[in-house]
């Protein structure tokens, strides 16, 4: 299916033709970054800025070297040395980047809403790299991506994500993408971090840990968003890991071929031992890996390509 969007601004709007065509693209991307010679120049000419105004180590990254294998000049925005520490609005940032002629803005907020706010005043393409506990719609498409590299297909997977679900918009994005292509999804974590309400979007919620990964092909786990929760939402970190924790004992009742997941940053001894998130069945680095092949596929079709068969030719 042909991709017709300028922007990327979330999953939910997307359709699962839309994510596939995504996901086919990224995997032609993949082959590429395998050549000897791995850049192509689909974005020559073209000027990206990264406006991250909340940390980041995997998605900058993972978005500039994406950049640079795709041939695009590069502007990478930094938030404390610029003129939005003497009050200048997001809206005048961008619009005054914009004025130089740039094509592309990857924006990271801490405000849900700031990447569908930017297209609405922009003429360039958008691209959100994370709104608050909005979306994370690349996270999303390279976990979706990296799950089908590795199990085949979604559709009929049980997918489950343990942690801090409501602060989350790793889960938000997983959870439209993953239910868009039949997987599966339960949820699991604390009942102030997991409330019956995401169930309006198609997945289950239950509070038993070893019930919710007894059964599951995949195992998502997330960390505990402290920068967004403005109260405690339960006891201590210590009594969240002796009830939500992955450890070797849970581990030991899960199938044997369940693979572990986590967007990063990990927080070892937290909710994942640290031998778990090293091992073999732990995907966490190759999460990292495939990010660049989706984020490139992003940026292609958003910048007007049409799907794999261009990517291959090029
Ligand atoms: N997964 C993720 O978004 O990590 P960063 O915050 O390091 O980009």
């Amino acid at each position: 299916m042909p991709w017709h969007r300028p922007h990327l601004l979330d999953i939910e709007s997307l359709s699962a033709a839309e994510i596939l065509t995504v996901l086919d693209t990224a995997r032609a991307f993949k082959a590429v970054g395998e050549r000897a010679i791995k850049k192509v120049p689909a974005l020559r000419g073209r000027t990206v800025v990264n406006l991250f105004i909340e940390p980041s180590t995997r998605t900058r990254t993972s978005f500039e070297l994406s950049e640079q294998r795709l041939s695009a000049d590069i502007i990478n925005f930094t938030a404390e040395a610029s003129s939005l520490k003497k009050g200048e609005s997001l809206k005048d940032t961008a619009r005054n980047l914009e004025a130089l002629n740039i094509d592309f803005i990857i924006i990271r907020h801490s405000a849900a809403g700031a990447a569908h706010f930017l297209s609405r005043v922009l003429n360039a393409h958008v691209i959100n790299a994370g709104d608050g506990a909005h979306e994370h719609p690349t996270q999303a498409l390279l976990d979706a991506f990296t799950i089908r590299e590795r199990k085949g297909n979604i559709a009929g997977l049980k997918v489950t994500i343990l942690g801090d679900i409501l602060f989350s918009r790793v889960a938000r994005s997983n959870i439209w993408a993953l239910t868009k292509l039949g997987a599966q999804v339960t949820l699991c974590g604390p009942a102030t971090l997991v409330p019956r309400t995401f169930e309006a979007m198609g997945c289950r919620v239950t509070y038993n840990v070893d019930e919710a990964i007894r059964d599951a092909d995949i195992i998502h786990l997330l960390r505990i968003q402290h920068e967004r929760q403005r109260k405690t939402v339960f006891p201590s970190i210590g009594e969240y890991t002796q009830l939500f924790g992955l450890n070797q004992a849970r581990l030991a009742k899960t199938k044997p071929d369940a693979l572990i997941m986590h967007p990063g940053p990990v927080n070892r001894g937290v909710e994942i031992d640290s031998d778990i998130a090293d091992s073999k069945r732990s995907l966490i680095l190759e999460q990292v890996t495939n990010g660049i092949a989706v984020r490139m596929a992003v940026l292609f079709l958003v910048n007007g390509g049409k799907g794999p068969q261009e990517v291959a030719a090029g």
